[in-house]
């Protein structure tokens, strides 16, 4: 009966009441605003691009201040990431910002594996958000958020073409994060050479099906301007963190003997359409288009991966609880099999080795019983030539008793003539 009436009052139409008076909840989006700024925000930056090619300076130059740099060597084994947060304040509103630098990127001869070290961080940043939103205990709102949500792809001024690094990476990354490519050290590039060479880019993405991130173009309030700046993309930039007079006023520039390149000054380079899209215009959508389409991809795979479905086989909703309890069968049933496999397998390998040591005590019997054998042979032997022995030396006693006797009798008989003779004389 309740649910009866459940029904029938959601198919209902809602009406439409106007108020007697103020209530007060139009002031929701101002509480909106004040929990968030009270809570503060995060933002963090990849800063993909070869080693020199001007990622520190161009950081530094946007937020107008001075990070801590460590200039990187060309002999670097692998690329790796190295993040950095800082706590920045502007007017009453905290930014966690951490900027991600890739070491090393671009100094390997060979470059096949030069993406992974990146892919890896952008999923690892992921998969860490995916575990605390996991947890029973969450603290997502406290929780620092690393997951990347721009990443600044710097391409060398050459003048040519993207190069296959270029290309590779930015395909790589392009699921993962959003990506916005800019054109390094732009005062290095003539004109028309840079007019040319962002149409040649830009044809390379799309050719090469490399989705880059277009700035939203559906908020009204920021249509024209987001449309306008996504056909400027890419933004070529030029960083400095060297102050320059200029009329009266110091500005951030670049000297050189033939004049002064303004980073602010929009008939120089992209600089200032760069800092307005990614930190005044986009941040926002920046971060909101990381949770709502790179982190749901992630998490959807890796759901999937893990089991987990919306629908089953019917088309009929899944719980959680149903494929939790199926993935738990699958698995102990999958335990139990290798439990029994391992138990089949360690009887196996006992009757092996049982059979083995058989065999061995076996082989020593016979070995012993062969060696018994040859002692009491040998044993016969040594009694018989000790009998030989004795009875040699027995006839030997007797042949030297007999011829002792000789000899005596012999000596006896010689000492009885000379007397004989005397007597015979005297007659
Ligand atoms: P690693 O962190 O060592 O990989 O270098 P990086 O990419 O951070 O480059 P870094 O900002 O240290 O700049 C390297 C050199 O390029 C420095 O001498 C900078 O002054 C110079 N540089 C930076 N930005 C620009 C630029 O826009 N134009 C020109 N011409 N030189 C620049
Ligand atoms: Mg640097």
């Amino acid at each position: 009966m309740a649910a009866t009436d459940i029904d029938k009052s959601s198919n209902e139409e809602k009406r439409n009441l106007s108020l007697g008076g103020h209530v007060g909840f139009d002031s929701l989006p101002d509480q909106l605003v004040s929990k968030s700024v009270a809570q503060g925000f995060c933002f963090n930056i990849l800063c993909v691009g070869e080693t020199g090619v001007g990622k520190s300076t161009l950081m530094n130059t946007l937020f107008n201040t001075t990070f801590e740099n460590e200039e990187a060597s060309h002999y670097q084994n692998g690329v790796y990431l190295r993040p950095k947060t800082y706590d920045l304040q502007e007017s009453n509103v905290h930014l966690k910002l951490t900027i991600v630098d890739t070491v090393g990127f671009g100094d390997q001869i060979n470059k096949e594996q030069s993406y992974k070290p990146i892919v890896d961080y952008i999923d690892t940043q992921f998969e860490n958000y995916l575990q605390e939103e996991l947890k029973i205990k969450r603290a997502l709102f406290n929780c620092h958020d690393t997951r990347i949500h721009i990443c600044l792809y710097f391409i060398a001024p050459t003048g040519h073409s993207l190069k296959s690094l270029d290309l590779v990476t930015m395909k790589k990354l392009d699921s993962k994060v959003n990506i916005i490519p800019i054109i390094a050290k732009a005062d290095t590039i003539s004109k028309s050479e840079l007019h040319k060479f962002k149409i040649k880019i830009m044809s390379e993405l799309v050719s090469n099906g490399v989705q880059i991130y277009q700035f939203p173009t559906d908020d009204e309030a920021v249509t024209e301007i987001n449309a306008s700046m996504n056909a400027h993309l890419p933004f070529a930039v030029v960083g400095s963190t060297e102050e320059v007079k200029v009329g009266n006023k110091l500005v951030r520039a670049r000297q050189y003997p033939w004049g002064v390149v303004q980073v602010e000054n929009e008939s120089h380079c992209d600089f200032v359409k760069l800092r307005e899209m990614l930190i005044r215009v986009n941040m926002e959508d920046l971060r909101e288009q990381t949770h709502a389409r790179h982190y749901e991809l992630y998490r959807r795979c890796k759901l999937e991966e893990m089991g987990f479905k919306d629908t089953d086989p019917d088309s009929q909703p899944f719980s959680l609880q149903e494929t939790y309890e199926a993935k738990r069968k699958e698995f102990m049933g999958d335990l139990q099999h290798k439990e029994e496999e391992m138990r089949q397998m360690f009887v196996n390998k006992v009757k092996e080795t049982e059979a083995e040591l058989k065999e061995k005590e076996r082989e020593l019997h016979d070995k012993f019983e062969q060696l018994k054998r040859m002692h009491q042979e040998e044993k016969r032997k040594v009694e018989e030539k000790r009998r030989d022995l004795e009875e040699e030396m027995n006839a030997f006693n007797r042949r030297k008793v007999a011829a002792e006797t000789l000899q005596a009798q012999s000596l006896q008989a010689a000492s009885q003539q000379p007397l004989k003779k005397d007597k015979d004389k005297k007659k």
